[in-house]
């Protein structure tokens, strides 16, 4: 995956954590700056990728975590070979609402597929290729919860109870953690004008 340079930034976090809200603020401000933008969101992003995030995403659904796990690569393959890397070899910005950091926190500190399996899965699917930034929107599962609201009925993973949440939490502070140039925590339990202003320091680091 050479010749690639747009940027790849990546948002994550537990459900009702923010990434949606913030990824239009974030389209915008970049925008603004001048930058072509490639908004997409994992699983997803393409014809058959979004076929699949349907059957990821049906409670009705029911499927071995192994079987998930592959799903969620299969769709991630598409999703780099259709859409992301021809946006990052076009120059574009890529700005993307979930990948591969969500199967370490949801598949493997919320299932418990070891990390060497998706260690594995990750370097035959995407090689070398990393996000440039991946913003980690970090909040207690009960907030968000109350935050997402009741409006829709939950899906498969947000039918998951408190404690599943927790570990994903626990999984996307530990990446962080190990890859601390690359990922950054935000607080999220603060007001949308506190992140954001945290938001604009982070992508004045990104483009000096
Ligand atoms: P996600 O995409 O991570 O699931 P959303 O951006 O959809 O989360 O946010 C979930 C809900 O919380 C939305 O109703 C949104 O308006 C609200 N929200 C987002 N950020 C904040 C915040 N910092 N404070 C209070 N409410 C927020
Ligand atoms: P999301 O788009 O955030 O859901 P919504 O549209 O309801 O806000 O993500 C879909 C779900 O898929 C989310 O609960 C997390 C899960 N997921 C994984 O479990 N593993 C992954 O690798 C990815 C990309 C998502």
């Amino acid at each position: 995956m050479s010749g690639v340079r747009g940027k790849f930034i990546t948002l994550e976090g537990i459900d009702g954590a923010g990434k949606s809200t913030n990824l239009a603020w974030l389209a915008d401000r970049l925008r603004s700056r001048g930058m072509t933008l490639c908004m997409t969101r994992e699983p997803g992003g393409t014809a058959l990728g979004e076929s699949l995030r349907a059957l990821l995403l049906d409670r009705n659904q029911q499927m071995h975590l192994e079987t998930e796990t592959l799903l969620m690569f299969a769709a991630r393959r598409e999703h780099l070979d259709k859409v992301i890397m021809p946006a990052l070899q076009r120059g574009e910005c890529v700005l993307c609402d979930r990948f591969t950091d969500a199967t370490f926190a949801y598949q493997g500190a919320g299932r418990g597929i070891p990390d060497e399996k998706l260690v594995i899965l990750e370097s035959w699917v995407q090689a070398e290729l990393q996000p440039d930034l991946t913003i980690v929107f970090d909040l207690p599962p009960d907030t968000g919860r109350a935050r997402a609201g009741s409006i829709k009925t939950p899906d498969r993973f947000e039918s998951e109870n408190h404690a599943f949440f927790e570990r994903v939490r626990a999984g996307y502070l530990s990446r962080a953690k190990n890859f601390p140039r690359r990922i950054r925590v935000v607080d999220a339990s603060r007001s949308i004008a506190e992140i954001q202003a945290e938001l604009k320091t982070i992508v004045a680091e990104l483009w000096p």
